[in-house]
This record gives C-alpha cells, sequence and structure tokens, in this order.
C-alpha cells in the first residue's frame, strides 16, 4: 500500500499505451482513488507509453525479455521492480510478453489483463494487437468487444472480471475496429475494473 492508504498499481506496456493514458486520466479525474500508479514496466525500451509515464510522473522501469538470457531471468528482473516499488497489484495494458505461471501464481488475482475481444472469442496464445481484429474480421462475427480479466498461467483464461461489446461495422479494417474498440469499450473497462479490484484489495475482501 502507498503512504496515503491506497493500493500500489505497477503497469505493465510494451506500446502506445492508450489504456495506460486511460488509467492516468481515470485517476487524475477522481474515477480512480483507491489505487496510485506506482510504477510503469516496459518490456521495450522504445515504447510511446514510457513517455506518457514520464508526463505523469510516474516511475518507470525496463525489463526487455531479449537482454535476458532466460525466462527465469526475465521474470526475476521484473519480480525485482515490483518488489522494489511494494506493488500490491498488476496490470497489463498491451503488455505483449507471456508470464509464467511461476511468476502469476505469486499474484493470485492481483493481475488484471484488457484483451481486446469478448474471451472465449478471438482469444489465447498467438492473439494480440492487431491479430485480434483481423480474426474477429475474418469470422464475420458482427459483435465483438474487450474483456478485462484476471491472470493465471493460462493465456486468456483467467476469471472474467467485465466484458462490453462493440459493433461490428461494415468496411471495418482492423485499424479502425481496434480503434473503436479501445474507445468503446477497453478505456472503459480497465479503469473501473482497476478501482473494483484495488477497492476489495484495500478492503481486504477476496473476490
Ligand atoms: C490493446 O488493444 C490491448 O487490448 C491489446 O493491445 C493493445 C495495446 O494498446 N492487448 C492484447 O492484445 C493482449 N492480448 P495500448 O498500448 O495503446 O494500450
Amino acid at each position: 500500500m502507498t503512504a496515503d492508504g491506497k493500493v500500489a498499481v505497477a503497469v505493465f506496456v510494451t506500446g502506445g499505451g492508450t489504456n495506460l493514458q486511460a488509467i492516468i486520466d481515470a485517476a487524475a479525474s477522481g474515477k480512480i482513488t483507491s489505487a496510485e500508479i506506482s510504477l510503469v514496466l516496459s518490456s521495450r525500451g522504445d515504447a510511446y507509453a514510457l513517455e506518457r509515464a514520464k508526463k505523469a510522473g510516474i516511475p518507470t522501469a525496463v525489463c526487455e525479455r531479449s537482454s535476458f538470457d532466460s525466462q527465469s531471468a526475465f521474470e526475476a528482473a521484473i519480480l525485482g521492480e515490483v518488489e522494489a516499488h511494494g506493488i500490491d497489484m498488476i496490470v497489463l495494458a498491451g503488455f505483449m510478453s507471456i508470464l509464467s505461471r511461476d511468476f502469476t501464481s505469486r499474484f493470485p488475482e492481483r493481475i488484471l489483463n484488457v484483451h481486446p475481444s469478448l474471451i472465449p472469442r478471438h482469444s489465447g496464445k498467438g492473439y494480440y494487437g492487431l491479430r485480434v481484429h483481423e480474426s474477429v474480421l475474418a469470422s464475420g462475427d458482427k459483435v465483438t468487444g474487450a474483456t478485462v480479466h484476471f491472470v493465471n498461467e493460462i493465456p486468456d483464461g483467467g476469471r472474467i472480471i467485465s466484458q462490453k461489446e462493440v459493433a461490428v461495422l461494415p468496411g471495418d479494417t482492423p485499424e479502425t475496429l481496434q480503434k473503436r474498440v479501445m474507445r468503446e469499450a477497453e478505456w472503459i473497462l480497465l479503469p473501473e475494473a482497476v478501482e473494483t479490484v484495488a477497492r476489495e484489495i484495500a478492503g481486504g475482501n477476496k473476490r
């Protein structure tokens, strides 16, 4: 917990960080009151998300998988950052590295992920970023959406916290669909879930 009694959150990122920005904005506008972003950890040194964190005055760290000989060394480095910042809860916001059971089992129902489809549709190993939206368009589905869920050792397999539907429109490209899913679902669901789970952690309640 932070000095003022909030749940200390680490947001893990890899790319643009629009979901990170949604959490930063929700904290600034008072929609998130139970959590504070104490760390932004990126798996890429050139992620724009790091600029967003710096602009918001949030401590950052970079752990690139390619800098380590093994998955366990990579995860040990991540764990070191998490422990150094006294983190209570982790949010995967476009974090494109898989975390092993060894890591996830240390934080049962303390790691959240946002996925850009209605899990179980278009989810699991190999479904990330634009690939998810390509899969939706190829399937002919008329409705897609986003899911926030707890993270366990199964990719996109942990308990679902919330979902929101988004229409697939004629003429959609993976890019236009991605943008609509972010705007209408991800950027709303993720900050809400952060507040909900943080409030439960702060209250000592187990979901
Ligand atoms: C988001 O659409 C997120 O749901 C997705 O990557 C994008 C990251 O964007 N995550 C996954 O596909 C995870 N399986 P952002 O960096 O702008 O938040």
